[in-house]
């Protein structure tokens, strides 16, 4: 393997547009093994998938050091995926191949058929959740190629026997590796799944709310209804009607579907960086019949929406960053929400009653108020500043009509 350029591609990441930062780096120590142990799988004309590719290391790697000149990736999150994009257009000849024209090349697909039709080696990231490797194991035996090998790394103290279990399910060979820098690679292979069409997405109904809740593989909180939101939803009544509403972080689109329930006369976005969530908000929609009101878009942190363009966001953030506990996750919404807030629009964000964020609501949206406070979490409401006398709401966003 051709260890140089694998360090010229690692040394040159990172991790742009996602939260930048001395302690997050844009590649580890599993990124290195997945490609070690792939070396041995690999010849020039093998057909190579990667999926979970958090800023490009697998993907340019498995170009840079694997001898191969195509590589199909799936990455859920869209700041990976423009990630990828930004180091590889970086990628100039001093620091690695030309990714771009007519060098080696990448093409960025949804999970699916298209991504692993024909695959002989998946290298994988292992994803958080069960629930999510599930889904990824699923797609991989359904589509990969007759005695296609899955390779799939973590971090040892990340990983738990029931990743070997739910891979069990679809593969009849599971094999863990030894166990290098603190990563290990499980080996997967004699896939049992038939090929077929996707499996329907779970669809779960909340007694609570009177809510059908859709949740893809990815999704925060699954089909459940998280403590943070639930405290938030106890505000709706007061909440004003908006002309035009953001679920911003919208997860499985429960804030969305419930606001918009409760304005009929409001269009709301839901928004996330997550395809799977994304997909899911949209299942969530469309199952309690919001379809014609809320809709979806995959964004990292509003970038594509216009200032100016909402009445009200409604947002519970992130609070980690993939493996990390990091405030700079719920500071960059934030910033996005004083800059898409119309002037007086309101902001309704819900965060751990520790987690000291008035003073940067105040900063980057405008006065803010503690509406309410249980044992575990706080809600507040921040008006976006006027901006002076001109000052008035935008048209709405082009994924709207407007
Ligand atoms: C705490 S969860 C809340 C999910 C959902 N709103 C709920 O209440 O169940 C935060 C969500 O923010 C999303 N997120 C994190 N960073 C983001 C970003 N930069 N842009 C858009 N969404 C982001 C995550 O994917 C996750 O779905």
């Amino acid at each position: 393997m051709a260890q140089n350029s694998l360090e010229d591609v690692f040394g040159a990441l990172r991790r742009h547009p996602d939260v930048e930062a001395p302690n997050l780096q844009a590649w580890d120590a599993t990124d290195r093994l997945l490609l070690e142990a792939a070396a041995d799988h690999v010849l020039a004309d093998t057909s190579v998938a990667v999926i979970g590719d958090r800023y490009g290391a697998l993907t340019l790697g498995a170009l840079a050091a694997l001898g191969i000149n195509t590589v199909r990736v799936h990455q859920d999150l869209i700041t990976g995926e423009r990630a990828l994009r930004n180091n590889a257009a970086a990628g100039g000849p001093d620091t690695a191949p030309p990714y771009v024209g007519t060098g080696p090349k990448f093409e960025q697909l949804p999970l699916g058929k298209d991504l692993l039709t024909g695959a002989d080696v998946v290298l994988l990231q292992l994803p958080k959740t069960l629930a999510e490797l599930d889904h990824i194991a699923a797609a991989v035996a359904r589509h990969a190629a007759p005695g296609a090998v899955l390779l799939a790394g973590g971090r040892v103290k990340h990983m738990s026997l029931g990743m070997n279990a739910v891979l069990e399910r679809h593969f009849a060979t599971v094999q863990p590796q030894l166990a290098r820098q603190k990563s290990r690679v499980i080996m997967a292979t004699d896939a049992s799944e038939a090929p077929g069409p996707e499996p329907v997405p779970a669809l779960a109904h909340l007694a609570e709310l009177n809510l059908d809740v859709a949740a893809h593989g990815a999704v925060f909180a699954g089909a459940k209804l998280d403590i943070g939101t639930r405290f938030l939803l106890t505000f709706l009544p007061g909440m004003p009607a908006a002309r035009h509403a953001v679920d911003l972080g919208c997860g499985t689109g429960i804030l969305a579907a419930m606001y918009a329930r409760q304005n009929p006369g409001s269009l709301v976005t839901a928004t996330d960086q997550s395809a799977a969530a994304v997909a899911s908000a949209w299942g969530t929609a469309t199952a309690n019949g919001l379809a014609d009101r809320v809709s979806v878009l995959q964004d990292d942190a509003m970038s594509t929406l216009p200032d100016g363009s909402a009445d009200l966001i409604l947002l519970n953030p992130p609070f980690h960053l993939g493996a990390t506990v990091h405030a700079g996750a719920g500071i960059k919404m934030f910033e996005a929400a004083g800059r898409v807030l119309a002037p007086a629009g309101q902001l309704w964000t819900v965060f751990n009653r520790h987690l000291n964020y008035l003073p940067a609501l105040e900063r980057l949206v405008g006065p803010t108020t503690v509406k309410g406070q249980n044992p575990k979490f706080t809600v507040a409401v921040s008006t976006k500043r006027p901006a002076g006398r001109h000052g008035r709401a935008a048209p709405l966003p082009p994924h709207m009509g407007g």
